[in-house]
């Protein structure tokens, strides 16, 4: 989750304290490098960047010395190349008269980087952020101007991405927006445009909204919005905003999880992109194929992902993995580990002491160390053998949301790729999650008022929803505080059954192919007076037997699993703030837990 800021001004002026504050303002969304360019009337550009905090690099090259008209800075988190010096943004193009910076992934790097080293070009850096310099610089050099360039090269880049590029002597910068966040700030003698809003109000609160497909002309009185498909100007009403800083931190919404429960279908979308172009993911699989044992460790949120994940492989890929808590890891398989095993860690954080102490386990004992985390920088991060990135950006709130999702998704994308299968069922997706969202939210407002005041209840599910019931009952008890119990929908009658009583809620997650074996659950149920909740795509079996159906899309039996997840969390959400709690920050818990 990358982040570009750029700004024009009426005359060369300081801008590093500038850059620097908007690159703070970008940092909520993760990064490992930064760099700001300020580009001077008199032809020269001033390009400093580094691996690093953003007030280290500062201090460290002196952004606050930059001046300019026009500047730009960038805020990089990993994707295509290592994180390094050459590989931060913004870079030149081929001899420095063009600089840019770019936010997202552009899918085809590899492709575009060779055909621009055989037509001659400079190319210093293996990141996809100097493809979008170099892909203007192609066409700039046949004579384009600098919008028929951007025209043209947003064709050549595929992938979700947006960037910011200014050229010597000229007096504005441009920006193109494909897929990733951008918007425009117009202040009094200044403009701006950046990845998103909290960066733009310290400036103004008049702003346009670009959308994707559009290309935007910065000077620094005035905004121009041309369209991408033949150039065209386009008219659009500023719009001036009301949100305070803190609103606009969380994108508009009342609180960081529902902000990052609706980031799931573009987090997933940049994972996808950023998986089919890793070059990390055939080793991880081929070292994950080889193992004698195959271990899937992690804590909370994480191990119920490593369930999943373990259901996937032995489907797809006839591999057995054996999912594991991370303390119970070591005391059940600690002394049977051994040099041709491999544990697959699986951490949001990277940072928790139960993994953390798991691993250590493993390493002393020669067993493979493989990391699947979202914060880069993070202690599994560099003791791993080989780790992929989840590429969901910060996740604030604590219960743990988008993160999830992308664990399961990157245990599918691996489980599909391991079993030699196409990952193309993957690209539905996104579309589906948004769906979703769109479908269940009506159907979660109309189950809270009977919900809310429930401090029991229980989330059943069986195969691949079994480990959704599990994650979605964590979710209700992290936020709402009531005791929600997730079990094995089958192993509800050997015991718990005894619990219920007229209107006692247990919740099903039924997946399209188990809707027998969890019709059995519901009626067992029913008949004794409980209230049965099913969630799943529309069947007259589940709406004719349990009491409320909250209806998926059709995703089909490996996809399904994954939309259940968001009814699940956005019912606790509600639930949370029904019962007056703050779902972000739940009761006795911590995001990270670095403690035993
Ligand atoms: C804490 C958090 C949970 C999280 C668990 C594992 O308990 O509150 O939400 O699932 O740690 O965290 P990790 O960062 O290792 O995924």
């Amino acid at each position: 989750m990358c982040g570009i800021f750029g700004i024009v001004v009426e005359q060369e002026q300081p801008l590093g304290e500038i850059l620097v504050q908007a690159g703070k303002r970008l940092s909520y969304r993760g990064y490992d490098s930064v760099g700001c360019a300020t580009l001077h009337e008199d032809g020269s550009i001033d390009l400093r960047k580094d691996v690093g905090k953003v007030d280290e690099v500062a201090e460290r090259l002196r952004f606050f010395e930059m001046t300019g008209r026009r500047g730009m800075v960038q805020l990089r988190w990993a994707t295509f190349g290592t994180p390094s010096q050459v590989n931060a943004q913004p870079h030149f193009d081929s001899d420095g008269d063009l600089v840019g910076a770019h936010n997202g992934n552009v899918v085809n790097n590899v492709e575009l980087r060779q055909q621009f080293i055989a037509q001659g070009m400079t190319v210093r850096s293996t990141n996809d952020g100097e493809s979008c310099v170099h892909a203007v610089e192609r066409y700039v050099d046949q004579g384009y101007d600098m919008v028929g360039a951007i025209r043209r090269a947003c064709h050549d880049l595929e992938g979700d991405y947006a960037f910011v590029i200014g050229r010597v002597g000229e007096d504005r910068l441009y920006a193109l927006k494909k897929g990733s966040g951008l918007v425009v700030g117009l202040g009094e003698g200044s403009s701006c445009v950046s990845s998103d809003l909290p960066s733009i109000l310290p400036f103004t609160r008049r702003i346009l909204r670009v959308q994707d497909g559009e290309i935007v002309v910065l000077w620094a009185d005035r905004v121009e919005l041309r369209r991408v498909e033949d150039g065209g100007v386009i008219e659009r009403e500023v719009e001036t905003v009301a949100e305070s800083m803190e609103v606009a931190e969380k994108g508009g919404y009342p609180h960081f999880m529902l902000k990052e429960i609706h980031e799931q279908p573009g987090v997933v979308r940049e994972l996808l992109n950023l998986f089919e172009a890793s070059a990390h993911v055939a080793p991880m699989v081929e070292r994950m194929a080889k193992a004698r044992h195959l271990y899937l460790v992690g804590c909370g949120t994480s191990y119920h992902a490593c369930m999943l994940g373990s259901v996937y492989m032995a489907r797809l890929a006839g591999r057995a993995a054996i999912p594991i808590l991370a303390p119970q890891f070591i005391a059940q398989y600690g002394p049977a580990l051994g040099e041709d095993d491999v544990g697959l860690f699986v951490s949001q954080s990277g940072e928790t002491k139960d993994v953390l102490n798991a691993l250590e386990v493993a390493q002393e004992r020669g067993t493979h160390v493989l990391g699947l985390v979202n914060v880069l920088g993070s202690t599994l991060m560099n003791v791993s053998e080989c780790y992929l990135p989840l590429a969901c950006g910060y996740e604030i709130s604590v219960p743990a949301t988008k993160t999830f999702t992308n664990q399961v998704v990157a245990f599918l994308y691996l489980a599909l790729r391991m079993g030699g299968r196409d990952t193309a069922i993957l690209a539905r997706l996104p579309g589906l999650l948004e769906e979703t969202l769109d479908l269940i939210e009506p159907q979660a407002a109309a189950l809270e008022a009977n919900l809310a005041d429930r401090d029991d209840l229980y989330c059943l599910g069986y195969g691949l929803t079994y480990p959704i019931a599990l994650e979605g009952a964590l979710k209700l008890k992290e936020v709402t505080y009531a005791h929600c119990e997730g079990m094995l929908s089958t192993e509800f009658k050997h015991g718990p059954l005894s619990a219920v009583h007229q209107g006692y809620p247990v919740i099903f997650v039924a997946g399209p192919e188990d809707v027998p074996l969890i019709v059995s659950g519901v009626n067992e149920t029913t008949c004794r007076g409980g209230w049965a909740i099913a969630i799943g795509e529309e069947d007259d079996r589940l709406r004719n037997n349990a009491h409320d159906l909250i209806r998926l899309p059709e995703a089909g039996p490996l996809l399904s699993p994954i939309l259940a997840t968001l009814p699940l969390q956005v019912l606790s959400y509600r639930l949370s703030l029904a019962r007056g709690y703050d779902p972000d920050f739940p009761r006795n818990l911590s995001k990270t837990l670095t403690v035993d």
